[in-house]
């Protein structure tokens, strides 16, 4: 790795790094650029590593602190890595009544998580909801963008095997 053109230590072989960079220079003096360039940054990474943020501060001449602030504030910004395949499992008044507890031990346990988060060969991160908007369907979770409804724990571990 070299000094790069936006003030870090960054390899410019890296795909990522390369269309990062392209995203920098088209946001570079932009008013309001930060959230729109936090957003890019997401899409190319899958989150936000420091580095990142590092570089995005720097390129907008902001502080690291600012970038921090903003990544932390909003729930649309990860700074962990999250898995190919996002589950939302519903907890909400309905499901819950229908067994949405059971569904959610089942897919932790399969999944071996303690709560929520991702695997650790980033196939899966698993999230609980309040409500998916699919309460005739109780209990029901989401994959990605599909909604998957009147689960049992057996039911929802054969879903999630449909999501490589
Ligand atoms: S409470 Fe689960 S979808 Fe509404």
């Amino acid at each position: 790795m070299s000094a790069c053109c936006c003030g870090n230590f960054c390899d410019r072989e890296d795909p990522k790094q390369r269309a990062l960079q392209a995203a920098i220079a088209r946001y570079r003096g932009v008013a309001g650029a930060l959230i729109p360039l936090l957003q890019e940054a997401q899409e190319i990474y899958g989150y936000l590593p420091g580095e990142v943020m590092e570089q995005v501060a720097n390129a907008l001449n902001l502080p690291f602190s600012k970038v921090f602030g903003v990544a932390t504030f909003y729930a649309q910004f990860h700074l962990k890595p999250r898995g190919r395949n996002i589950i939302r499992v519903c907890t909400g008044t309905a499901c819950h009544v229908r067994g949405a507890n059971s569904v959610l031990e089942s897919i932790r346990e399969a999944l071996g998580l303690k709560g929520e988060g991702t695997t650790e060969d980033l196939r899966y991160t698993l999230e609980t909801v309040a409500c998916l908007g699919a309460c005739g369907l109780a209990p029901a979770m989401m994959v990605n963008e599909d909604t998957h409804g009147r689960l049992t724990p057996a039911k929802a571990l054969e879903v999630l095997k449909q999501y490589p």
